[in-house]
């Protein structure tokens, strides 16, 4: 074994400002069923779709930081778009292990459109990301890509993992802000570029008028986690998952159970 190989238990950090990330964390699991986890969410910064580049530029690669010197994991995996699409350059620079960042499926969404427009459903700070128009124009020049930032559908997806009553007309709303821009009528692929929005998938395909494909980075993400793993071992017995929140406050407990739904039995603040 190389000298730099991670201890047989060394986890998989896996961060987001909510619980969007754990949408990142389950195909990740399903796929690689002994890696520890860790999964840090960002309760005192939260939300990060209404923050400006500045301000998540400076919070997020020095929590990040802290994280990796706390944790020791392997690999950090910034399963959020939003910290993605803005700061991922300066999380790599901050940080010596492998980074994999999660950023709008739109190439996916682009090779299977039949109707070549396409939806991006993000927060208002993704959707205005100089990163999205060149994933737009990289992959998907002759397609008419749609984008909707919804703040609402972000809190509605928390409220709903902490078992609390959530506005039911919210998932609709966040599709009529891209069936009402022109073109929307045509529209056939949603891409889900929050992940906080699979988490809600099932709503949102209740709320569409008619038929959508919807399409997110998850089972990507866990396949490059994989790869940058490579032979490093994963322990035969690993620990309990663990949730790390950067504030003390009444959602920790009203999330346990969810949290345990994704192995994530031990919750703890940094
Ligand atoms: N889950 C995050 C994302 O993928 C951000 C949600 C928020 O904090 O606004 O963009």
């Amino acid at each position: 074994m190389a000298d730099n190989a991670p201890a047989p238990d060394a986890p998989v950090l896996f961060f987001d400002s909510g619980v969007g990330g754990l949408s990142i964390l389950k195909p990740a699991r399903a796929l690689l069923p002994n890696m520890p986890v860790v999964y840090a969410a960002d309760n005192a910064g939260f939300p990060y779709g209404t923050k400006s580049e500045a301000e998540l530029t400076a919070r997020v690669p020095a929590l990040l930081g802290r994280l990796v010197e706390r944790y020791r994991p392997r690999i950090a995996v910034i399963a959020c778009n939003t910290a993605s699409t803005i700061a991922l350059a300066a999380i790599r620079a901050a940080l010596d292990i492998p980074v994999v960042g999660t950023v709008p499926a739109i190439k996916p969404a682009a090779l299977a459109s039949k109707s070549r427009v396409i939806g991006v459903l993000g927060t208002d700070a993704t959707v205005r990301q100089p990163y999205v128009d060149r994933l737009a124009a990289e992959h998907g020049a002759d397609c008419t890509v749609l984008r909707h930032g919804s703040a609402a559908l972000v809190a509605y997806a928390e409220a709903r993992l902490r078992g609390e009553p959530a506005d039911p007309a919210i998932p609709a709303d966040a599709l009529a802000g891209l069936f009402d821009q022109p073109g929307g009528e045509r529209m056939d692929m949603v891409v889900l570029a929050c992940t906080h929005f699979p988490l809600v998938e099932d709503e949102l395909a209740a709320a569409s008028p008619r038929p959508l494909a919807f399409l997110d980075g998850g089972a990507g993400i866990a396949r490059r986690i994989a790869y940058l793993n490579g032979d490093a071992p994963w322990p035969s017995d690993p620990p309990s998952g663990q949730a790390i929140f950067t504030r003390r406050d009444e959602s920790m407990s009203a999330l346990a159970p969810a949290l345990a739904g994704y192995g994530l039995t031990q919750i703890n603040v940094l």
